[in-house]
């Protein structure tokens, strides 16, 4: 079943739900803020602040950052593209069985976009919701002239406690630390005790994230980067959509394409990037 449903100020999202999970959709940037499986809230987290406002990000759930990933060179142009503050159309809401609902929205490219980027494109973002979340993003050049990319789905992932957690599957990945601007080796299993922001390169295209109660685990296709983010305590005082005691409670596992990673697209032709979730708890 899926209903249109809007927050008191207007902005739209989308409910759906069948016997055994749901989920809500924003239709700006096609943004999934929440997911249920089981009638529990598990796998994705959101800011007890987050803000759902025209033109402005949500902090949590699965935000898109297209069609560039991070700062732009030109400062005045949106952090993490535009697709996250872009209204998505909806295009349809599938029934696969009683235990499976695909949604799918699309954005293509309007005057706005082309001031931003000036070209012709097409994202198709595809949800699936079941006992696992499935999420990927197709981006098709409909232009006459090749572009090129950067992106990530830049998942928040709701942990019970941060020190408690660990990411496999990046032992002996090199990264680039975007804290000290240097490339670095991940000798070990990570474990986080401290603000992290990094890009793993060439990582497991397999991770997953071992709490004392739960394990999580993530697969992505089409990707060879990936983003770990914990801004921690000092950093979380200058996010103002996140209460400073709500770092303990997420971590950011970005699939991407970025840095040697990022994508040409050629006229017609498309690429794809996708992340499935799951997770069993004890
Ligand atoms: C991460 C980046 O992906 O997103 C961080 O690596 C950034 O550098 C973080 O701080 C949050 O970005 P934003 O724009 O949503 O506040």
């Amino acid at each position: 079943m899926v209903e249109f449903k809007t927050f008191s100020n207007g902005f739209p999202y989308i409910e759906v739900t069948n016997s055994v999970s749901s989920a809500k959709i924003a239709l700006q940037g096609a943004h999934i803020f929440e997911y249920k499986k089981d009638g529990k809230n598990e796998l994705l987290w959101l800011s007890s602040l987050a803000q759902f406002e025209e033109n402005k990000p949500i902090r949590g759930g699965i935000p898109i950052c297209w069609p560039w990933f991070g700062p732009h060179s030109e400062p005045s142009l949106p952090q993490h593209g535009f697709a996250r503050i872009s209204l998505f159309s909806f295009i349809s809401c599938d029934e696969k069985d009683d235990i499976t609902s695909v949604v799918t929205l699309k954005l293509t490219d309007s005057p706005k976009s082309k001031i931003l980027w000036d070209f012709s494109f097409e994202l198709l973002v595809t949800i699936s919701i079941s006992k696992e979340l499935y999420v990927s993003i197709k981006t098709t050049n409909t232009d006459i002239k090749e572009f090129k990319i950067t992106e990530a789905l830049h998942t928040y992932l709701n942990v019970e406690n941060i020190l408690d957690a660990e990411v496999f599957g990046v032992k002996k990945s090199t990264y680039f630390d975007q804290l000290s601007k240097t490339m670095k080796v991940q000798k070990n299993d990570l474990h986080i005790d401290q603000e992290i922001d990094r890009i793993y390169i060439n990582p497991n295209n397999k991770l997953t994230l071992k709490e004392k109660n739960r394990t999580i685990f993530l697969q992505n296709s089409h990707s060879n980067s990936l983003v770990i983010w914990n801004p921690w305590r000092e950093k979380v005082k200058s996010i103002k959509d996140m209460q400073d005691h709500e770092y303990k409670n997420m971590l950011c596992i970005e699939s991407a394409n970025v840095l040697d990673d990022s994508k040409i697209v050629q006229p017609d032709r498309s690429i794809t990037l996708s992340l499935k979730l799951s997770s069993i708890s004890y």
